[in-house]
């Protein structure tokens, strides 16, 4: 299967301009996308809902094989673009929906699908709409695939308690709720210290898993990562000992120590901050990842 052709993309981002909004990024895309693409046989023939589709360039590829394809995305901007993208794809079971998650769960039954996708968006959700996630989309799925990032930006709004920036959280999470889950890193590219990004596939048991052609180097990394999080229990931050595990070496400050502070009214104004975390993270979510 083939990325969406540079000269496609560049046609739909020329239309864009008029919703004055961030399209997604080509050049993120370009880093994410042939990853995601090992994984696109999850969807053939299937039902796929995507949670938060953005401009829907993922479902542009999911739908290609899908028997339908929703996508549904906060963003009246975002389902304008994924409605321009639309017209490039052949699929005519394909619809774009504007909604929160949480309000598209009331409505739920209106939808037919038997596989979620959620790309760099669950950890956006609020915590109703995780939870209205659970309760009335992962009940109707026989297959899940969350892809998501492995460490917090520097600035950042994660709108639920859920911590799905640690990929063993989305684990938990999916196995909570009666999935078998398996998880895949995307390899390290040079200079980073853990994985970009996880790809984490959950199915009900009995589910055929699709057999990945090649298996990435993370893959193994993430093996013996699974083995000593057993011996050690340690369920949280397990993303530096991916790194630990592929190099045998410390990976440093991922995220970096908070530096003392020094003065009276800097701890004062700290004090105040660290009150409502999301204030200290606070950047717009349209900020975020495009
Ligand atoms: C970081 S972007 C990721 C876009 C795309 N899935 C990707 O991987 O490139 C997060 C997307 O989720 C959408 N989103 C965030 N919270 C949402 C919610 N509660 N309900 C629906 N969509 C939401 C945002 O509008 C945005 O398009």
């Amino acid at each position: 299967m083939k990325m969406i052709d540079k000269n496609e993309y560049d046609k739909l981002y020329s239309k864009m301009e008029k919703h004055h909004a961030v399209y997604q990024k080509w050049t993120r895309l370009e880093k994410r996308m042939p990853f995601f693409l090992k994984f696109i046989d999850e969807f053939k023939d299937k039902k796929v809902l995507e949670l938060g589709c953005n401009a829907g360039l993922y479902g542009y590829h999911i739908a290609q094989t899908a028997k339908s394809y929703i996508g549904a995305d906060q963003g009246d901007c975002y389902i304008a673009q994924a409605n321009e993208t639309k017209k490039f794809i052949k699929n005519p079971n394909v619809q774009f929906v504007q909604a929160k998650v949480k309000n598209l769960t009331k409505d739920i039954d209106k939808y037919t699908f038997d596989t979620l996708f959620c790309s760099f968006a669950l950890y956006h959700f609020s915590n109703k709409g995780v939870a209205r996630t659970k309760e009335y989309i992962l009940p109707k799925c026989n297959t899940v695939v969350i892809s998501t990032r492995t460490q917090k930006r520097k600035k950042w709004n994660s709108d639920n308690d859920y911590k799905f920036y640690k990929p063993k959280n989305v684990e938990r999470w999916l196995r909570d709720s009666g999935f078998e889950v398996e998880s895949h890193p995307c390899p390290l590219r040079e200079g980073d210290k853990v994985p970009h990004f996880v790809i984490t596939i959950g199915k009900r048991p009995g589910i055929k898993t699709i057999i990945i052609d090649e298996p990435t180097v993370s893959d193994k990394a993430m093996r013996v990562l699974d083995e000593r999080l057993k011996k050690e229990a340690v369920l949280d931050d397990p993303m530096p000992n991916v790194a630990k595990a592929l190099y045998g070496e410390t990976p440093g400050a991922v995220v970096p120590p908070k530096k003392k502070v020094a003065t009276r009214r800097r701890r004062n104004y700290t004090k105040k901050e660290s009150g409502n975390s999301k204030d200290i993270d606070g950047v717009g979510q349209s900020t975020q990842e495009k």
